[in-house]
């Protein structure tokens, strides 16, 4: 990759939280509470300095998440630097089987946007157009094209929340600059439970390890970040 293209995708942090034998959901998809108070605000910190976060299809169907700030002093914050309160809300889709009345679409006074296939465009348009700006993401929909894309529309720092196809798509693509993963004191043994990640070439391997950049407890959650791009910025994390 050449230092111009580089330069054409946000800096992409990706973050997960997972039991101690990797996984990010229990049997069945069962959801796991993972985090703790701690934790969960740190990941709002992160969320803070973000314009964006991402997270698949499957996640806005199954956890229902929100996306926003939790702390309202972080949204003043923003708020007062001319930003939405929270950050731009990002999903991708191939099939299409999105409800505009998902949590995701329904809260929060930010920007959502949807890539999906180009063989659901219209009907995804016709569904979620009202509730968000629907982008034809090509077939199939390539991360890389997704970075850029939001990297076009203003999107500087990209935080990427899962689950495991979208965690999968960005390390094996090199499109991540840092992995925050926090690792939660327990198994879950079940390998009907999605792990962090699925198969693929991951860049990092025996022969060519990551970086390890911190180590920080976060009561019973340990917190591994990793530099993963020469772009990584290490700024304390309280500030990014
Ligand atoms: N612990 C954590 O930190 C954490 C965070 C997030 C999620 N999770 C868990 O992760 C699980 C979900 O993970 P997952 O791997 O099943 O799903 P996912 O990564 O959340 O979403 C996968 C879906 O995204 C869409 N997608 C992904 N790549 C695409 C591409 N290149 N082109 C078009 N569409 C694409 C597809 O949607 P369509 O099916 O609509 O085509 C696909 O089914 C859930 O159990 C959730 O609880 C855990």
């Amino acid at each position: 990759m050449t230092a111009a293209s580089v330069a054409e995708r946000p800096y992409t942090v990706l973050s997960c939280a997972m039991s101690m034998d990797g996984y990010i959901a229990g049997a069945a998809g069962k959801p796991l509470p993972l985090s703790n108070a701690a934790d969960f605000d740190r990941v709002d910190a992160v969320r803070a300095a973000c314009d964006a976060i991402l997270v698949g299809a499957a996640t806005v169907r199954s956890d229902q998440p929100r996306l926003m700030l939790r702390s309202s002093a972080r949204r003043n914050e923003r708020l007062a630097r001319d930003l939405p309160p929270s950050p731009m809300k990002v999903t991708v889709t191939g099939g299409g089987w999105l409800d505009a009345l998902a949590t995701f679409f329904a809260t929060g006074d930010t920007a959502k946007v949807v890539y999906c296939a180009s063989p659901v465009v219209h009907e995804v348009s016709e569904r979620l157009g009202s509730v968000a700006t629907v982008i034809d993401g090509g077939q199939p929909v390539s991360m890389q094209w997704v970075s850029e894309d939001l990297y076009r529309r203003g999107v500087e720092r990209l935080m990427v929340e899962g689950g495991q196809s979208i965690h999968t798509q960005f390390l094996t693509g090199e499109l991540a600059d840092e992995l925050h993963l926090a690792v939660a004191p327990f198994f879950v043994g079940d390998s009907t439970g999605r792990r962090f990640v699925g198969d693929g070439r991951f860049p990092w391997h025996p022969g060519r390890r990551a970086t390890l950049a911190e180590v920080r407890q976060l009561g019973d959650v340990a917190l591994l970040r990793y530099a993963l791009s020469p772009r990584f910025r290490g700024e304390p994390l309280e500030e990014v």
